[in-house]
């Protein structure tokens, strides 16, 4: 396994095991195969609804020792309708009562989006809090006092934009060592990764494969598809990988840690092989020229009739 730096002298497994997707029945055999197969690091979060299942996977492969808890790699995500302070420690400790575990190796704000306490997916416009009631920043200092009591060893973001991640690093008092963003050729986020580069913060590339068994009440009409794509084909014909493999070579090659989801045994082993393959220049130069800055994953689900948050304020891209 390839490790990455992080600020706090952690290093993460550069590829995780995406459950996002899983369904509840599936996940526990995929996370005993992805251990077993070599991964160490799981990506969950509460919102996936499969966490029990993670946690029951994770109980079992423990006790038979064939890994240790400090090999492992455990990230977590603060649901939106957490975000209040108060409620920040309590959610962080069902995930961890939910995945059998007494600390997270990261915990992630899940998205600069907040829904009332109690919703689990906001529907009305009086179902969401708008950013301005309720500062990140407060929400952030709660995870920062979860990181001090020793429930979790780093703590992170994600689907933050740069103007955003710009202003929690302006007034955190732990930096984030995380942001978890989408991240695959058609969405490259240079500019982000330029500034995570000068911060010493991580970035974790979601939906690296393309997200294609999202919910189709997910997808727009047309979209365009990473995984068929023909230079992306053409770089794996090169060097007789396939299409998945080398766009989480083009990743890691990038310096994200990846986190493709699978379910499928042979599939979660070849996305693991993809941690030992590099490209060559000329491959990272044919897949940079696919930026489209498409986002499959666009919070769209964030933005409708009444909400208080629309795809510029999301992605802070009104002023441009
Ligand atoms: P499956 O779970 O049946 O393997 P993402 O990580 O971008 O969210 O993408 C997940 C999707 O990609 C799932 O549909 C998953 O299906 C599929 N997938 C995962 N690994 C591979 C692979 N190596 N080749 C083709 N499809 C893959």
């Amino acid at each position: 396994m390839h490790y990455f730096s992080m600020a706090s002298g952690d290093r993460i497994p550069a590829l995780g095991l995406g459950t996002w997707k899983s369904a509840p029945g599936a996940v526990a055999a995929a996370v005993i195969e992805a251990i077993t197969a070599g991964y160490r690091h799981i990506d969950c979060a509460p919102i996936y609804a499969n966490e029990p299942e993670v946690g029951q996977a994770l109980a079992q492969i423990l006790k038979t020792g064939a890994v240790a808890r400090e090999e492992l790699w455990i990230t977590s995500k603060l649901w939106n309708n957490a975000h209040a302070p108060e409620l920040v420690e309590p959610a962080l400790r069902q995930t961890l009562a939910d995945l059998q575990l007494d600390y997270l190796d990261l915990f992630l704000i899940h998205w600069p989006v907040i829904f009332a306490p109690g919703v689990l997916f906001a529907q009305q416009p009086e179902e969401y809090i708008p950013l301005a009631e309720l500062p990140i920043i407060d929400t952030w200092k709660a995870l920062e006092a979860c990181k001090t009591k020793g429930l979790v060893r780093n703590i992170g973001v994600c689907n933050f934009s740069l103007a955003k991640l710009k202003a929690l690093c302006d007034q955190a008092t732990m930096l984030p060592t995380m942001n978890q963003i989408e991240l695959h050729p058609y969405l490259q986020q240079s500019e982000l990764l330029s500034f995570c580069r000068e911060r010493t913060i991580q970035l974790t590339a979601y939906s690296p494969l393309g997200s294609g068994d999202r919910p189709e009440a997910l997808k727009k009409q047309d979209e365009p598809t990473l995984l068929d794509n023909p230079v992306v084909g053409k770089v794996a014909a090169k060097h007789r990988i396939s299409p998945a493999q080398t766009l989480l070579a083009w990743g890691l090659n990038r310096g994200a840690v990846v986190i493709p989801k699978s379910t499928n045994p042979v599939r979660i082993r070849q996305n693991l092989a993809a941690a030992d393959l590099r490209l060559d220049d000329s491959d990272m130069a044919s897949l940079a020229a696919l930026d489209l800055g498409y986002r499959f994953v666009d919070g769209a689900f964030f933005c409708g009739k009444g909400s208080p948050y629309s795809l510029g304020s999301l992605w802070d891209t009104d002023a441009r």
